[in-house]
């Protein structure tokens, strides 16, 4: 197959524009047509990504970032010229980035412009775990209210609140949660960050201990796979909820299953899965538990504002300013770029 057939091309031939290799399709994006500016290969589009990339990898200059395929060594090997990737989200963990980091190759995320955003939704999705809303609309929509009273939910008041990265979408939803009757807000990292008021927990066991909320607003990637795991959720307690707005794999799957259906743990409020859109079947079956589907930052606001600050990092490249939000594995130093 041609590369003219996945690309935004001139007449079917690439011209001198940079090639930009585009990994998945941006579906919930308002997307502004970059073609006058890049030659975009459309990789999912493409019968047989080996062998385009056999035969154009090497015009790749640069990247968008998307979807589920994973950017390691196996497709950056033929990708010998790529310089920046821009990764869609503030969560780059689609990326090997010490492989992209050895390379020299620049990634840009979309950090800021979808703080506040997931930040709503995270709040948002606590009170709706916690107040049992979803199942309380479910009870008017069955009909079963004229039968009987929605039976009363659990509060928030009074409980601790424990989040499990306090970078900046969590002190969004710790700011947030000042405005609440929490009886206390702590944090866990591994260093204590001076600026903040909330308590600090080196390790996430002890502080599951000692909150009945835990917030997940972590980064994912191989060094939080797991975190929450059995002993975290025992240690959180049958009043406990979870809330995870990160990445699916922070929690363990089935020790989550079994916790929620054993009445290990009270609720979750799960807005990431392991394996998305897969969403196990365990979950659909159970009652204390509120799923989204991965709508943290997807306001048409928000989703507008993160593919604009994608496509800013690729035009800054390639204008020779540098990228406007490098991750901090990738600092640029200068130089690149046209
Ligand atoms: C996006 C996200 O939905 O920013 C992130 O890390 O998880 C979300 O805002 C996702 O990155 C789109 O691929």
């Amino acid at each position: 197959m041609n590369i003219a057939a996945g690309a935004e091309t001139n007449n079917g031939r690439l011209a001198d524009k940079p090639v930009i290799l585009q990994m998945a399709e941006l579906a919930r994006f308002p997307y502004r047509s970059i073609g006058d500016r890049f030659e975009v290969i459309r990789y999912w589009q493409i019968d047989e990504p080996n062998a385009m990339l056999a035969r154009d990898g090497a015009k790749v200059r640069g990247m968008i970032a998307a979807g589920s395929q994973r950017i390691d060594d196996v497709i950056l090997d033929k990708l010998p010229n790529l310089e920046v990737i821009a990764n869609i989200g503030v969560g780059y963990d689609r990326l090997d980035i010490e492989a992209v980091a050895r390379r020299g190759i620049i990634a840009t995320n979309t950090p800021d412009v979808l703080t506040e955003e997931v930040a709503d939704l995270t709040v948002g999705l606590l009170i709706a775990t916690v107040r049992r809303m979803p199942q309380a609309e479910r009870h008017i929509r069955d009909g079963r209210w004229a039968k009987s009273p929605f039976p009363n939910s659990p509060s928030l008041r009074g409980r601790s609140v424990g989040i499990v990265g306090l970078g900046r979408i969590g002190k969004a939803v710790a700011r947030r949660l000042q405005g609440f009757e929490v009886s206390e807000i702590c944090y866990c990292g591994r260093t204590r960050q001076a600026d903040v008021p909330y308590r600090h927990f080196k390790d996430i066991r002890e502080m599951a201990a000692h909150i009945s909320v835990l917030i997940l607003t972590l980064p994912g990637g191989p060094e939080t796979k797991g975190l929450v795991d059995a002993d975290v959720l025992a240690k959180l307690g049958s009043d406990g909820i979870i809330v995870n707005v990160a990445r699916g794999a922070v929690i363990e799957k089935d020790a989550l299953i079994a916790a929620l259906r054993d009445g290990a743990i009270l609720a979750a409020g799960l807005d990431v899965f392991w394996n998305e859109p897969e969403v196990p079947q365990e979950l659909l079956a159970l009652d204390n538990v509120v799923l989204l589907p991965h709508v943290g930052s997807a306001s048409q606001k928000t989703r507008a504002e993160m593919i604009e600050l994608l496509q800013d990092n690729l035009f800054a490249w390639f204008e020779g300013r540098g990228p406007l939000t490098p991750v901090a594995e990738t600092p640029w130093q200068g130089g690149n770029g046209e």
